[in-house]
């Protein structure tokens, strides 16, 4: 029988936690992410599907190898959806507490976050998407992850923040684990492994 070599694949970020939690799982799945630190190219658009697609081409003008670009964003529903696309920019400006401010009174407080992968391999390109569904808690809880993980409680584990889980507890539910784990589904039944 032919030796089952696991492929890889080149992972665009510089967050440590964004790989930690993707490759973790991906490893379990039988594919070898690799962290390309370059810088994601990040254009101003009005949807997170536009941004990841046009990093992943931009990034592939660099390394000429197959590559994933994930970008996320947290849609709050009494915001509109803000912040969104503009998540990463609010979270350097406002941070959680802005968005915490942002809320207070408003009863509504059910909030989702997206995350788009976007594979590219010099020819083929696929984008996978995943959600996670929950609410925007009145103050900061928990000391693990990134980001607003502080303050999004899933709606599957209320009232416990992302920042309360474990990687793996957080791969059970997240927006990320959904969209990689869609990538890894269509990725294994399509690339020969060697
Ligand atoms: P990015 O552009 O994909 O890096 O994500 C935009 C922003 O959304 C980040 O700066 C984080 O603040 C936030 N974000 C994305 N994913 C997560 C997550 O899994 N937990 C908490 N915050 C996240």
């Amino acid at each position: 029988m032919k030796d089952v070599k696991k492929t890889e694949v080149a992972f665009i970020t510089q967050n440590k936690h964004k790989f930690i939690e993707a490759s973790g799982l991906l490893d379990r799945l039988g594919i070898n992410l690799i962290m390309a630190p370059l810088n994601k190219m990040e254009i101003q658009a009005s949807t997170i599907q536009e941004v990841a697609t046009y990093a992943a081409l931009e990034a592939y003008e660099h390394l000429h190898k197959p590559l994933i670009v994930e970008d996320a964003g947290l849609f709050v529903k009494a915001l509109n959806g803000f912040p969104g696309v503009y998540s990463s920019y609010a979270f350097t400006t406002i941070g959680i507490n802005g968005l915490i401010a942002l809320v207070k009174g408003k009863k509504d407080r059910s909030a989702f976050f997206e995350a788009i992968v976007a594979y590219f391999d010099g020819v083929e390109l696929k984008i996978f998407s995943g959600r996670v569904d929950g609410f925007i808690l009145n103050k900061p809880v928990g000391k693990n992850g990134f980001g607003f993980d502080p303050i999004f409680s899933p709606k599957e584990s209320f009232p416990k923040s992302f920042a309360q889980m474990s990687t793996r507890q957080k791969n059970k539910l997240s927006h990320r684990a959904r969209a990689f784990i869609a990538f890894s589904k269509w990725y294994t039944n399509t690339v020969n492994y060697t």
